[in-house]
């Protein structure tokens, strides 16, 4: 009789293997290292993957430093792809020669396992380039493995809407520069996946839609099923120091008092109109101000200008006119039984939820909703006993606004900072605090010039 149940039990077993080896299309990975070390050193984590049978690799962007040494990283990588046997995707600026000047191109290369380029992907990093453009498509490439990827830079997921993306399921992404600073857009590559349900590969992490992310140590690995999850997940953030001061953005100060009974405010800006239900339980004193934000105007990023509409709540640690400091919470003592945010955006299917906590948020609490009606464009984002919320709203994008920015850039200004331009993006402060230290070293100089005379 036990005999009996060990051969059910094994072919249970078996049957459940089968299962899910069959549901498996492809087994990707992603190396999560600053780029400061010398290439040899990616050496071992590509044979490590190799060895794990992963089909997919995404290594980390080469810094603009590299630009010259495009063509030894070509060859290198190709070697590696080969002995390693698998796909490899990485971020490499290169030099150009373009009548005499030199123009810095930044591509998305492909390597397939037999080390070929099969997909290069090419971006000038000035809109003033003239040996180099953007191609107008998604540039796409085909594994053996029979699966379709789009090839995106990180600014795309943000540049784009969804027809861009060709009903595409699976996407790689690069793009980030690690040395300039910049951060990797791991929270808004989460909620581009989720909302979209796509694979999407990215040096922050492996996001597969409704299934959620993952990203864990030096090397992460994950198979991905034919058919994404269904289960929903909130996109869960690593916390971020946030230290910016959002001005542009239309405040009305949460009413804590209020709110302990729960009650609705409605802020707007331009077109946009966010209305706020919120009910919280206090657990103790706070010296947070949550701010509740509207924002609906045009936003630089990369080469270019695009339309933004916000909904958010932010909390601050000072509220003051139409400013709100950010602070380096962990905890807040506000305890939210529920908020919902509802904004009136002006595109369909253009919204994305934004969650910032240090404290975990079960699936079940989250609520995201952009179809509410088929002719509207309200979008509700509701979350239940929540804690510790940082931030939280929708980051909506309206395209018809969007243009080519007239400012050209440097190297190192061309990356972006999308988590800043999601929530804040403070040009103006900045531009205050340079020209603050200017006038003190000015007045310094002037002090050191006239003891000389
Ligand atoms: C591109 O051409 C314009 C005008 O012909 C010139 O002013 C500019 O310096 C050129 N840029 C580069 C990067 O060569
Ligand atoms: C928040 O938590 C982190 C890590 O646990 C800690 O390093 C930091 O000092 C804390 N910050 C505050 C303001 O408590
Ligand atoms: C959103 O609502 C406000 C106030 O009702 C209105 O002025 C605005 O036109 C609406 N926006 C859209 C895109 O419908």
């Amino acid at each position: 009789m036990k005999f009996f149940y060990f051969v059910i039990c094994f072919m249970c077993v078996n049957f459940l293997e089968a299962v899910c080896l069959s549901e498996r299309t492809y087994r990707a990975g992603v190396l999560h290292l600053g780029r400061e070390l010398p290439i040899k050193d990616d050496e071992s984590v590509i044979y490590e993957a190799g060895k794990m049978h992963v089909d997919i690799l995404v290594l980390p962007s080469y810094s603009a430093k590299d630009s010259g040494n495009y063509d030894e990283i070509v060859s290198f990588l190709s070697k590696m792809a080969k002995q390693a046997g698998l796909y490899i995707v990485t971020h490499l600026y290169e030099s150009v020669k373009c009548h005499h000047n030199d123009e810095i191109v930044r591509n998305n290369i492909v390597f397939d396992r037999k080390g070929s380029v099969v997909s290069v992907y090419r971006n000038p990093v000035s809109n003033f380039a003239n040996c180099s453009s953007s191609p107008s498509e998604l540039v796409e490439f085909t594994t053996d493995f029979g699966i379709t990827f789009g090839s995106l830079m990180m600014e795309d997921i943000i540049l784009h809407d969804v027809q861009y993306m060709k009903g595409l399921k699976n996407f790689v992404m690069t793009g980030a520069d690690a040395e300039a600073g910049v951060l990797d857009a791991a929270q808004f590559s989460s909620s581009w996946s989720y909302v979209n349900d796509v694979v999407l590969i990215s040096e922050s992490g492996i996001h597969t839609g409704k299934g959620g992310s993952k990203s864990s140590g030096r090397l992460t690995v994950t198979d991905i099923q034919s058919g994404l999850g269904s289960k929903p997940v909130v996109p869960s953030v690593p916390v971020i120091n946030p230290s910016q001061v959002p001005s542009q953005y239309i405040f009305r100060p949460l009413n804590l008092e209020a709110s302990s009974q729960g009650y609705t405010e409605t802020v707007c800006h331009n077109n946009l109109c966010c209305e706020f239900y919120v009910k919280t339980k206090n657990t103790g004193p706070t010296d947070v101000s949550y701010g509740l934000a509207a924002f609906d105007d045009v936003r630089p990023i990369s080469r270019y200008n695009i339309g933004v509409q916000n909904c958010a709540v932010f909390a601050c640690a000072s509220l003051y006119k139409r400013s709100c400091n950010l602070g380096p919470y962990n905890n807040t003592n506000v305890y939210f039984e529920k908020i919902s945010i509802t904004g009136n955006f002006t595109k369909q299917k253009a919204q994305y939820p934004i969650i910032h906590s240090t404290s975990m948020l079960p699936t079940e609490n989250f609520k995201f909703d952009s179809n509410l009606g088929s002719q509207s464009t309200r979008v509700a984002l509701e979350i239940v006993d929540g804690q510790n919320i940082l931030k939280l709203g929708i980051f909506g994008r309206d395209f018809s606004k969007d243009s080519e920015s007239i400012f050209t850039q440097s190297n190192s200004e061309s990356t972006y900072d999308i988590y800043e331009l999601i929530f804040n993006d403070d040009v103006q402060e900045f531009v205050d605090y340079v020209w603050i230290r200017i006038r003190i070293l000015i007045v310094v100089v002037s002090i050191y010039v006239l003891e000389m005379m």
